[in-house]
């Protein structure tokens, strides 16, 4: 495998695998890699004769310094698990080398799919991914992009984007992957005292109850009971260091056009809810699916 940290050499990569017509599987990551992204770069390893991982923690992207100035940075590590999980190159840019005018001036825009959940709630985080995102797709001229569904409205920006600049390219969403205690694997969990880590399964579990309540009640009831269930979880058990989960929002929406739905029958597609918990000072997302109900 190789390690590339220049556009310059990247692109000389990408134009020889291009002349020896080879399709390229790219997945984007801001590294601190598990399983999550690790089952993204095997499937793409299995769809594609050239497999590229960006490894690039994206400063437009975050809305929140600390957030940023925290966020893991593992590179080594990374590129070692890169390189074992069968990928060609490991694309590791800095800063000066992606945005070399320095800030792009760019913006994108999305419609009501960036006027829920996330949006609002993370000004300029949607159109800082589609910079980056539209950057790697420019340098790698992928055939497939990869991305995880636990960023659910995140593959629903990366889809109109791709409408946007008409670039033939095909997004393959990848399912969840959780640990064995069912929380979704995210590199920000390494940021859980190991009190936090312990209670931070109730999320899914959560949901997942919720998916069962979902059989008998209307989707305001189990909105409110998914935040109330949560939000109360600290009076009901006793817990160390004033601990508790503070829901930001839990939405339940239409999977295509991500508008919230009032009712169970109301997407011809199917139905996700989607949540962002703080616990222990960290941020976590989650995302179930209510309809169609899996087998
Ligand atoms: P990052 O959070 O590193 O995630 C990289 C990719 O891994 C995303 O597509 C994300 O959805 C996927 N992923 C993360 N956790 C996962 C899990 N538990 N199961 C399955 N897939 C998972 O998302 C980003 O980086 C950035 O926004 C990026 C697209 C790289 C642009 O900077």
């Amino acid at each position: 495998m190789q390690i590339i940290s220049t556009t310059a050499a990247l692109t000389a990569a990408i134009d020889e695998a291009k002349k020896a017509h080879k399709t390229i599987g790219l997945v984007p990551t801001m590294g601190a890699l598990h399983e999550g992204h690790l089952s993204l770069i095997r499937r793409a390893r299995k769809e594609n004769d050239m497999v590229v991982v960006s490894i690039f923690v994206n400063p437009i992207q975050f809305n929140n310094k600390e957030d940023l100035a925290k966020y893991p940075r593992t590179v080594e590590n990374d590129c070692q698990l890169v390189e074992e999980t069968g990928a060609d190159i490991a694309f590791t840019p800095t800063v000066e080398e992606m945005y070399p005018d320095g800030e792009p001036k760019v913006t994108y825009h999305f419609g009501p799919i960036e006027e829920v959940m996330e949006g609002p709630r993370r000004p300029g985080h949607f159109s800082g991914v589609a910079v980056v995102v539209r950057r790697l797709f420019d340098l790698t001229q992928p055939t497939r992009a990869y991305f995880g569904e636990k960023d659910f409205q995140q593959i629903a920006i990366i889809r109109n984007l791709l409408e946007q600049i008409k670039y033939p390219i095909e997004l393959i969403p990848c399912p969840i992957v959780r640990a064995d205690d069912g929380l979704a694997l995210s590199s920000r969990n390494m940021r859980l005292s190991p009190e936090a880590r312990a209670i931070a399964p109730e999320i899914y579990a959560t949901l997942q109850q919720a998916v069962e309540m979902s059989e008998y009640e209307d989707v305001d009831s189990v909105c409110t009971w998914v935040v109330d269930t949560l939000g109360s979880f600290h009076e009901v058990n006793e817990l160390p260091n004033g601990l508790r989960f503070e829901p930001e929002y839990f939405e339940i929406v239409d999977d295509t056009t991500l508008q919230p739905v009032d009712d169970w029958e109301a997407s011809p597609t199917g139905i996700v809810g989607c949540i962002a918990v703080w616990l222990d000072g960290v941020r976590l997302i989650d995302v179930i699916r209510f309809r169609p109900v899996a087998e």
